[in-house]
């Protein structure tokens, strides 16, 4: 039998066991999906005994770059992300791949296919933000600022192309009114931050593109507030769809059905 996981902390929240399991089921493969909560403290301890039970793992919160020194190769487009959100036991090595990214565009092409002339904000510049990031140079290539409450990681994000600007949060406060596209890929509004907002939306304008990359609650107060502004909205759900369907695909070589996913996890929320 195969054995996958999702491995992050905090980790009860996700609903990957639910959204894999139910694909696993439908094409009658011989696998189980489980979720594992690992130690922030020791992660570096606990992963190597964790990944000998394994065949593959996706990787969330907070794991997505501390997991590459495990790992034995990463494809291109995770070596440049520098995160990895799953990992494939493939002929004996570890192969780290990431799939947030290009799920991220086809989740929000379901609302609004991202236009090179579109003007993007991203706030945060963790793992998650990182495959969004470079999908959307690599893929559209329009033009990106990011904010993050640690503006070292911004900068160091966006190195590789000049033409983006990093804001602070303050700064990103007063511009907001300038981009079509705001894209929220910090924990905040997760578990325990749910009642807080990366930043305020006093500025929105009616009819910007918002989406929040966390699909569990269903809305973060960050969507509430910009649903206030009408502003079209989305959720994490159609990137966390995508992205386990991408993931699902290295693990067994078989496309899912992505609505049996998305309804398995609609039926968890
Ligand atoms: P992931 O791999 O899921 O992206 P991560 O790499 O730990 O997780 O990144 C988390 C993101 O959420 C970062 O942008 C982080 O900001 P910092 O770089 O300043 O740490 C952001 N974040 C987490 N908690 C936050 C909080 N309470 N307020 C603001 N930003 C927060």
């Amino acid at each position: 039998m195969k054995k996958l996981a999702v491995i992050g902390n905090p980790i009860a929240h996700s609903l990957s066991p639910e959204m894999h399991r139910a694909a696993i089921r439908a094409l009658s493969i011989d696998a189980d999906y489980t979720r594992q909560k690992m130690s922030v403290e020791h992660f570096e301890t606990e992963i190597p005994l964790f990944m000998e039970k394994m065949d593959g793992f996706n990787v969330t919160v907070p794991f997505k770059e501390r997991i590459i020194p495990f790992l034995d190769g990463l494809d291109e487009f995770a070596e440049n992300c520098g995160a990895v959100n799953t990992v494939v036991r493939e002929n004996s090595k570890w192969i780290g791949y990431n799939t947030d990214g290009l799920g991220y565009l086809l989740g929000l092409a379901e609302i609004h296919p991202l236009h090179p002339n579109d003007t993007v904000l991203i706030i945060g510049a963790g793992g998650a933000s990182k495959g969004i990031y470079f999908a959307i140079k690599e893929k559209i290539g329009c033009h990106v600022a990011v904010t993050n409450r640690t503006v070292m990681k911004a900068k160091e994000m966006i190195s590789d192309y000049p033409e983006d600007a990093v804001l602070t949060i303050s700064e990103a406060e007063k511009q907001l009114g300038t981009f079509s596209v705001v894209i929220q890929t910090t924990s905040v509004g997760l578990m325990k931050t749910a009642n807080e907002m990366p930043l305020a939306l006093d500025n929105l304008r009616q009819g910007t593109v918002v989406s929040d990359i966390i699909y569990n609650p269903k809305q973060t107060r960050f969507l509430k507030e910009a649903s206030k502004k009408q502003a079209i909205i989305q959720n994490g759900l159609p990137m966390f769809i995508h992205q386990g369907a991408l993931a699902f695909e290295k693990w067994t070589g078989q496309k899912p059905d992505t609505e049996i996913m998305k309804q398995a996890v609609l039926a968890s929320l």
